[in-house]
């Protein structure tokens, strides 16, 4: 066990044409084009593997053109599409890919994601997700949400069925012998024979599991005990968003304990990695001029109908100069699974801190999470308190504008984090698993 004060830091960047911040697009040349312009993606993820960061995060969903992209620029390209053109661009970065594991077909997924780590040479990662957004059911043609428990049910069902598909074309069934006029051996084959209550699924996966014989990343993103519960048995990594450092740590102590404990893992090798929104200057001066010229173009009325609808409230309630009207949000029904879990956090982070409706919506666009400004010594002064005190294993980096907000990254806090030895100075391996130091051969899965 390395001591804490050597643990390295893993770090993964949310990739948005723009930028995590609202209005971050306003102040680009040309914003019409950014959500379709691979050349945009291109220096984004080139930039990222300059800072020999681990990974690069795609965050999506099924919404289509929701309300939230009539504000600006989003999710527009297919995750594994976009990230399949970056893997030819780059040479070791992650590359995550977010599909749900509620709808579709988990033979699409198992094929997806292995064709990505097979073009990528080992460096993708599904990230699995189980929201229900109300955009997301309607596209979709469906009625109604799952329950929490139910949802976590179907979910389980279709990484079963994925995980199994990629271990069921072993590599070493690929035997290739001219002189028997064999190229696959049959009884090397292990066909999945699945019958579950929401999912049926027989035979053989037409592609191996993941380059070299070792699975692709699993990451996984919830908030609530069901999720957390699934992950720690499912995934590699977790993403989270957490704003106090307390409920940080309880996370971190649940999810390493169930991976031990309910599900016999060895808990190193699940990573908690929070997002964090880092705005960096070169004094703590200019990080705050950064931050306030960037919320100076928020078009506030209209968070301020997005917030009321999360915490259930008519917009009107919100009064930007108070602190949230806490007697008139509803308390939440803990067996509905939309994005309850976010109200409560958005109320007890807001309550605890005494912070006005403003500040709320300020914090709010950074999609819950945590927002540290300053000089690249004290957000690397922030972040390894964080690494130190098991709050988390690493850091999903919601970068406030493309591409200056990652440069800053990349050229002021890498090499801080560097010189304090908490970070690579060249990537360990050509594999995301490898940079991650997880073990994974297809032959360990779950
Ligand atoms: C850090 C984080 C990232 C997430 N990313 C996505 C995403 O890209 N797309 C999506 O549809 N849902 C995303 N989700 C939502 C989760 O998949 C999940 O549906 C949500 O947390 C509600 O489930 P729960 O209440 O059981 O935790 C994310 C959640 C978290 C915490």
């Amino acid at each position: 066990m390395p001591s804490p004060k050597s643990k390295q830091i893993r770090l993964a960047i949310n990739l948005l044409a723009s930028g995590r911040h609202n209005a971050s697009w306003k102040t680009l040349d040309e914003p019409a084009g950014l959500s379709t312009d691979i050349d945009v993606f291109v220096r984004i993820a080139r930039t990222a593997e300059r800072g020999l960061l681990d990974g690069i995060f795609l965050a999506d969903n099924y919404a289509g053109l929701a309300d939230e992209s009539f504000k600006r620029p989003f999710r527009a390209l297919s995750p594994s599409v976009l990230l399949a053109a970056l893997a030819a661009h780059t040479s070791h970065i992650g590359l995550v890919s977010t599909v749900p594991a509620l709808y579709g077909s988990p033979v699409t997924v198992a094929r997806e994601i292995a064709s990505l780590d097979h073009v990528s040479k080992g460096r993708a990662a599904w990230n699995i997700i189980t929201s229900q957004h109300p955009h997301s059911l309607a596209i979709l043609g469906l009625d109604g949400e799952l329950p929490r428990s139910a949802k976590y049910d179907k979910a389980d069902e279709f990484v079963t069925i994925v995980t199994q598909l990629w271990e069921s074309l072993p590599p070493a069934a690929i035997v290739a012998d001219a002189a028997r006029s064999a190229y696959v051996d049959e009884g090397l084959l292990r066909p999945v024979d699945f019958q579950g209550d929401y999912y049926r699924a027989a035979g053989v996966l037409g592609v191996t599991g993941g380059y070299g014989g070792r699975r692709p990343v699993l990451l996984q993103a919830g908030a609530s005990e069901a999720s957390k519960q699934f992950g720690s048995k499912w995934a590699d990594a977790l993403f989270t968003s957490h704003w106090m450092k307390p409920s940080a740590q309880e996370f971190y102590r649940d999810v390493k304990q169930y991976a031990a404990e309910k599900w016999h893992r060895d808990p190193a090798n699940l990573l908690v990695v929070p997002g964090v929104y880092p705005v960096l200057g070169a004094t703590e001066t200019q990080a705050r001029q950064r931050k306030a010229d960037l919320d100076d173009q928020l078009d506030l009325e209209y968070l301020k109908g997005s917030l009321a609808e999360v915490l259930g409230i008519d917009a009107a309630d919100l009064d930007l100069a108070r602190e949230l009207p806490y007697d008139k949000i509803p308390p939440s029904d803990p067996d509905s699974p939309a994005g309850l879990a976010r109200r409560e956090k958005v109320v007890e982070s807001a309550r605890e801190r005494g912070v006005t409706t403003r500040q709320v919506l300020l914090e709010y666009i950074t999609g819950g999470h945590r927002i540290v400004v300053g000089t690249p010594q004290q957000v690397a002064d922030d972040l390894t308190d964080w690494i130190d005190t098991d709050a988390c294993d690493g850091f999903n980096f919601n970068v406030d504008r493309y591409l200056d907000g990652l440069d800053h990254i990349v050229e002021w806090l890498v090499p801080e984090l560097q010189a304090r030895r908490r970070f690579r100075t060249e990537y360990e391996s050509t594999t995301f698993r490898g940079n991650l130091g997880l073990d994974g051969d297809l032959s360990d899965a779950a």
